[in-house]
């Protein structure tokens, strides 16, 4: 039976996945790095100081900083992303959010979320949504970044329920390792998540009736 959807949330909920790029973009150049879009997925689920090693990497510099530096810069990137956070406001969920988070708890569903960003707590404050979920994972407890199952086994556990009993959602190839690698069911939404059990384009293709027979489809072929 399901029991709790668990969303991530940068990309997912909000359209906050671009704010981490240019705000990464920004340091990067700074320290002679030009990254891109596509460079970009690799960063997405991964943790700041995860994220700034792949992009010291992809620079050629993994040795130039030492660690009060790489603190120095990954500190930097925050600030620049959190004063692009003001712009958040109640209106900036992605398009079907609201609706479909209305209609899991309508359900008596659980609700649940599963993002590596510290900066969450803000976020759904921002947006006026902390209500909506049972359960949020804290970011600062887990010690390996998505595609370790680690943030989605937290959040099914706070929620009290068992992992195949939930439906997990992602924008990140990362993080849809990470729902299947937990034993959960997973949706991607956008292009480029061939792992997941159920990609979808947008947000706007995730209503409760996509959720509900994507759920008895599996549950179906798992009979068989
Ligand atoms: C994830 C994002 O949700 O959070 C990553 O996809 C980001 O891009 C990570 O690096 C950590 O975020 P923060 O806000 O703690 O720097
Ligand atoms: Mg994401």
């Amino acid at each position: 039976m399901l029991k709790a959807i668990i969303f991530d949330l940068d990309g997912v909920i909000t359209d906050t996945a671009h704010l981490h790029f240019l705000a990464w973009r920004a340091v990067a150049q700074e320290v002679g790095i030009t990254i891109d879009e596509s460079f970009n997925e690799e960063l997405k689920g991964i943790s700041r100081m995860d994220s700034l090693l792949r992009i010291l990497r992809h620079g050629g510099k993994e040795q130039t900083f030492d660690h009060q530096q790489r603190l120095a810069l990954a500190s930097k990137k925050n600030d620049l992303y959190v004063q692009s956070l003001a712009s958040l406001t109640h209106e900036s969920l992605l398009p079907g959010i609201r609706e479909v988070l209305e209609d899991i708890r309508a359900a008596d569903v659980r609700i649940g979320l599963a993002s590596v960003s510290l900066n969450a707590p803000g976020i759904l404050h921002a947006l006026g949504i902390e209500q909506a979920f049972d359960f949020c994972a804290d970011a600062s407890r887990i010690t390996c970044s998505k595609p370790h199952p680690e943030i989605f086994l937290a959040a099914c556990a706070g929620l009290k329920v068992h992992p195949k009993e939930a439906i997990g959602i992602e924008d990140a190839a990362a993080g849809v390792e990470a729902i299947n690698a937990a034993g959960m069911l997973s949706v991607g939404i956008g292009p480029g998540l061939d792992r997941a059990g159920l990609q979808l384009h947008s947000t706007r293709e995730l209503t409760w009736k996509c959720l509900t027979d994507f759920w008895a489809s599996r549950t179906v072929l798992i009979r068989n």
